[in-house]
């Protein structure tokens, strides 16, 4: 059964593992942008907005082809799916299971991996070794 979202009150709000797997659950399973809370104004970012993160974050990375990137509270993947291109191999980490269950099914490449988990629960070799998994 799915887990009520908890109001937004001061106190419930300091509960992000639990809001972060209970809001993107009240949205359409692609509605990527509204679900990680990219918005302007309530209405998603455009594509071009997301463009010029992707190009920003591969820009000071100086990301090349034989990098290996960990994406840190990577949502439901949309940015780190477009950051796979770039690099040799990416592992999305995040402890919403709501988001990483989007992540696998709508933003999955060939160089790509999702971790849930907490982004301190993580060393490199966890995220090594899941990616060795599937390469
Ligand atoms: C605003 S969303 C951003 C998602 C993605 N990085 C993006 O730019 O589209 C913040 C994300 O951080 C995740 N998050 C927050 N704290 C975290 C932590 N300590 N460990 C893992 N994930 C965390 C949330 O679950 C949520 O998916």
């Amino acid at each position: 059964m799915e887990e009520q979202v908890p109001p937004k009150t001061v106190e419930n709000l300091r509960d992000w593992r639990r809001y972060w797997n209970t809001w993107p659950q009240q949205l359409e399973q692609t509605d990527f942008l509204r679900q990680v809370e990219r918005t302007q104004g309530g209405e998603p970012a455009n594509q071009e907005q997301l463009r010029l993160v992707v190009e920003a974050i591969s820009g000071a990375l100086a990301l090349g082809g034989g990098d290996f990137l960990v994406d840190l509270c990577c949502g439901n993947g949309l940015v780190t799916k477009q950051l796979s291109p770039a690099c040799r191999r990416i592992v999305g980490v995040d402890y919403s299971s709501t988001l990483i269950d989007v992540a696998r099914r709508y933003h999955a490449a060939a160089n790509v991996a999702y971790l849930r988990a907490a982004a301190d629960e993580i060393g490199p070799e966890r995220g090594e070794r899941r990616i060795r998994r599937k390469s």
